[in-house]
């Protein structure tokens, strides 16, 4: 396949992640705990030209391959991202990330009074999706909405 425009260059092993929503790549590697003090080779192409979401940012790994548990928080702040497994310089495996209908723990209520934040016997968050452009969940015990922006705060620590 011909790329028009291939700002790094294809990686030998690892992961690549795809269609992340334009100012989000540094969102994805703060969540994955990658610094880049790690010494892994990381590129971040960051606001190029996507057919489906206008722009969009890539971030390639080389040599890391991403679990369960982390591929289920980056779908939480990349909703559109597909996650390619590298080998030998070939796609070998490549899942398109969803958030999923319902959540328990990952995020925290945001309201100080509800019952997932006792301090005593705290109860497990758990959360509904709501329905609508954005990415948004409801607490099933007091209703909070958990907004795009505060996920992507408690997932990775900062502003949208
Ligand atoms: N890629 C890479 N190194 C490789 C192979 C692929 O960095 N050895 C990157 C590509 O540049 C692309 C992503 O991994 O950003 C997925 O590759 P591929 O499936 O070949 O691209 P598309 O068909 O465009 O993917 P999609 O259908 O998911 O948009
Ligand atoms: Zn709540």
């Amino acid at each position: 396949m011909v790329e028009k425009h291939l700002l790094v260059s294809r990686i030998e092993k690892g992961t690549v992640i795809d269609h992340i929503p334009a100012g989000r790549a540094l969102a994805v590697l703060k969540l994955l705990g990658i610094t880049g003090r790690e010494g892994y080779r990381v590129a971040l192409v960051m606001n190029v030209e996507s057919g489906r979401l206008g722009k969009k940012d890539i971030v390639k790994i080389e040599g890391v391959y991403v679990d369960e548990e982390h591929a289920k928080k980056i779908a939480l702040v990349a909703p559109e991202a597909t996650l390619n497994r590298i080998e030998n310089y070939v796609v070998v495996s490549k899942k398109k990330l969803e958030p999923p209908e319902e959540l328990e723990g990952t995020l925290t209520c945001t309201n100080p009074t509800c019952i997932t934040r006792k301090p005593r016997e705290p109860v497990t968050p758990r959360f509904y999706r709501v329905r609508g452009k954005k990415l948004r969940y409801q607490c099933i015990y007091c209703s909070t909405i958990i907004s795009e922006e505060e996920i992507v705060r408690q997932l990775a620590g900062e502003h949208v």
